[in-house]
This record gives structure tokens, C-alpha cells and sequence, in this order.
């Protein structure tokens, strides 16, 4: 099942990243558009600030070796690296996202401080205690083992060293999820190639049995709804169309999908929701 999910994922972004970074950058995750999602800004500057943001609330100074989990075409990879000059290492499931991080490094000069690596989160190719920040924006989703992704990532830290992670949830329980909610669910399940989300509580529930310390969570639904009809906008330019055509079925159907994000935000079952956790 795992290898018929990365699979499908592999090739979901091999095919869909050139377009999106031409249409959108670097950046594949979404926009922080101030607490009340209110903010008019630019939407490239708005995923910036979700970075900033990010990094403000997990209360993040400094880092020395960070590894980007699901680092698509290492947009924070990159960002991380300039900011703490630190070394980072992303990983991904995608081959095309590999090699055009690795050529972004190379463009941007931060070749000697990052890596970029085709391996899977949940078996990371890295000694334990490896890192003091372990990141992860975005990639929770596509996570087929919830537990044994939280707990990789424990492995991956040294003592005192901190996980932030920021991931497409469905809304806290009870009650429990209705059946117009489940359906809503499985068709995201489809178009983006998710095993299944699960709730910010139920990801602290985890972090608490695997001993992470300071575990805190909260939810940016409101701060980053705006992005997706942002998105939706951008993806009905003419060459956009042309570009989702030539990336082909997948792609096509992930940009159709936006609107389950759209519906799903503002109806309360999707939510955007963050967690932070120390390893002792
Ligand atoms: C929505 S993109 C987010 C990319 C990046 N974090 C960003 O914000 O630009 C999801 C990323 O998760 C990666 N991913 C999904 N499942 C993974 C797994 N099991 N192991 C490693 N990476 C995975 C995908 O390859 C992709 O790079």
C-alpha cells in the first residue's frame, strides 16, 4: 500500500512542480495572510510570512542542522539555510524536486550547506540524533503512518532539539466526522494522494505517547483561507491551462480539487493546524 502511495505521489509532483513553480515559486504550501486571514498582500510574500510565522510561534532562533521533511523544491530548505546559515537537508519523494532543489542551491550559492535526497520520511536514511531542527511544512498529509512519522522525526533529533510541523487536518472530534464529512475527505484523499488526515488533537496524542516535551498546537484555518481562491485565480490564466494540460491527468485533477480545500476551510472540516514538540 506505502509503495503504491509514494509512488503515486512521486509522480504527482515529478509531473505538477515545474508548472507550479512557474506559476507560484518555490513555495508549495500555503499563505499566512495575518491572524484573521484579513491581510491584502502579495501571495508570494504571504507564503514567506508563513514561514516567518512559523518560525515565530515554535519560538526558533537559531538552528544548526535542520532536515526539511517533505521538502518539495526546497523553498524552506533554502530560506532555512540563508537565514541561520545553517546545514540543511531536505528530503522528498520526488526525483524532479530533488534535482531542482539541488540546482536552486546551486543558483542561490548554498550548494555547500544543503543537500536535497530522494528518501522516504518515514524510513530517513540519517543517524539518530542528527538534526536540531526537524521541519516539516505541508508533507503531514501525504503521511501514510501518522505515529511512525512523528516518531522518525523524534529519532532524527538530538536531545533538545525541536520538531514544528504545519499540516492539512480535519477538524478536532468529537463529533464524530458525518458522513457528508467523510466524503468530503476521501474525494482531497483522491485528488492529492492522502492515505488520510487525522486532527491537530489526535497528532499531539502522538506527540505525548513518543515523549515529546512543550508540545503545543493551534490552528491558522482563518490565517491562510485565503489562498486557495488565490490559487484557483492564478490556475485560469491561459498559460496555466496550457501548463496543467501538458502536466496531465493528475495535475488536472489536483487543480479541480482546489475547491474541496475552498469548501472544506470554510465549512469547518479541513483545517490548517500546527504543532510543535521538544525531544527531551
Ligand atoms: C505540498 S509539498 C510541500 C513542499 C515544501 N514543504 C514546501 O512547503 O514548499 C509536499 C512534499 O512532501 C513530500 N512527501 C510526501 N510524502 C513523503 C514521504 N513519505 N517522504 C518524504 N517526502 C514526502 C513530497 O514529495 C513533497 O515534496
Amino acid at each position: 500500500m506505502t509503495n503504491t502511495l509514494n509512488n503515486n505521489i512521486r509522480k504527482f509532483y515529478d509531473a505538477s512542480s515545474p508548472l507550479w513553480e512557474e506559476t507560484w515559486g518555490e513555495h508549495m504550501h500555503h499563505g499566512h495572510y495575518g491572524s484573521d486571514g484579513k491581510t491584502e498582500k502579495d501571495h508570494y510574500q504571504a507564503q514567506i510570512d508563513l514561514i516567518r510565522e512559523l518560525l515565530m510561534w515554535g519560538d526558533v532562533r537559531q538552528a544548526k542542522n535542520i532536515l526539511d521533511v517533505g521538502c518539495g523544491i526546497g523553498g524552506s530548505s533554502l530560506f532555512l539555510a540563508e537565514m541561520f546559515g545553517a546545514n540543511v537537508t531536505g528530503i522528498t519523494l520526488s526525483p524532479v524536486q530533488q534535482q531542482r532543489a539541488l540546482e536552486r542551491a546551486r543558483i542561490q550559492n548554498l550548494d555547500q550547506q544543503t543537500d536535497f535526497q530522494v528518501a522516504d520520511a518515514l524510513q530517513p536514511p540519517f543517524a539518530p540524533g542528527s538534526f536540531d531542527l526537524v521541519w516539516s511544512l505541508e508533507s503531514g498529509e501525504h503521511m501514510p503512518d501518522k505515529h511512525r512519522f512523528l516518531q522518525a522525526a523524534f529519532e532524527m533529533l538530538e536531545s533538545g532539539g525541536k520538531f514544528l510541523m504545519a499540516t492539512w487536518c480535519h477538524r478536532n472530534l468529537p463529533p464524530a466526522l458525518s458522513k457528508q464529512e467523510l466524503k468530503h475527505l476521501e474525494r482531497l484523499y483522491k485528488a492529492y494522494h492522502l492515505p488520510g488526515i487525522i486532527s491537530i488533537n489526535e497528532y499531539a496524542d502522538i506527540a505525548v505517547d513518543l515523549g515529546f516535551l512543550q508540545i503545543k498546537t493551534t490552528d491558522w484555518t482563518e490565517a491562510v483561507a485565503p489562498f486557495w481562491p488565490a490559487v484557483v485565480k492564478s490556475a485560469i490564466r491561459p498559460s496555466s491551462i496550457i501548463g496543467l494540460f501538458k502536466a496531465g491527468l493528475p495535475t488536472i485533477r489536483g487543480a479541480f480539487a482546489m475547491q474541496l480545500m475552498i469548501k472544506g476551510f470554510r465549512n469547518g472540516t479541513i483545517r490548517f493546524g500546527l504543532l510543535q514538540g521538544i525531544k527531551p
